[in-house]
């Protein structure tokens, strides 16, 4: 039998539309400065991609990937740096990319780890946005949307690494 079809949340179209937003307003607050874009790997790639090419300011990009260990009864889980950035980012206007705030753990820790490199700024944007989630306080600069405590796949955000390739946002029901 064929999987059963997740429920689209956010068409590519409504996506599309709110990316240029976002793209336009941090072009607004950032104009005449140029930009390093960090990516949170894997879920951002989709979303800095659509984002950078939406900005109306000069942009330099490079990545980090995060993995954070710790289980329901670590009320604040480890977050490991497991791809560092390559560029020096001192004095530097910064601007984290990611998918989505859960829990706040990563974005939060990533976010202590960079300001300790003193950058000139350092601002995040996030896709998705689930508040109801949080274990730690955690507010993005940009959000894209805020959603309900459902897990979501698609336009770069995955579930054991499928379904990253869908255009749309869907929900995935029926996960342990
Ligand atoms: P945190 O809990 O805020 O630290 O988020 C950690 C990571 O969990 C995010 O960067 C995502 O990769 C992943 N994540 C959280 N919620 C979802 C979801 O609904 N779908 C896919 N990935 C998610
Ligand atoms: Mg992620």
């Amino acid at each position: 039998m064929a999987e059963a079809k997740p429920e689209i949340l956010f068409p590519k179209e409504v996506i599309e539309g709110r990316v240029r937003e976002l793209a336009a307003q941090i072009s607004r607050d950032c104009a005449g400065k140029e930009l390093l874009i960090v990516g949170v790997l894997n879920g951002a790639f989709i979303f800095m991609a659509d984002l950078i090419r939406g900005l109306d300011v000069p942009c330099r990009v490079d990545f980090v990937r995060a993995a954070s260990y710790g289980c329901g009864s670590v009320s604040a889980g480890e977050v490991r740096i497991t791809k560092d950035l390559e560029t020096p980012i001192a004095g530097r206007e910064v601007l984290i990319v990611e998918d989505i705030v859960d829990t706040g753990i990563t974005l939060s820790r990533l976010v202590e780890v960079l300001r300790q490199r003193r950058p000139a700024s350092l601002r995040v944007c996030a896709f998705l946005d689930k508040p109801e989630r949080r274990k730690v306080p955690f507010a993005a600069d940009y959000v894209g949307f805020i959603i309900p405590d459902r897990f979501v796949v698609g336009y770069g955000l995955d579930y054991n690494e499928k379904f990253r390739f869908l255009p749309d946002v869907c929900v995935l029901e029926d996960i342990a």
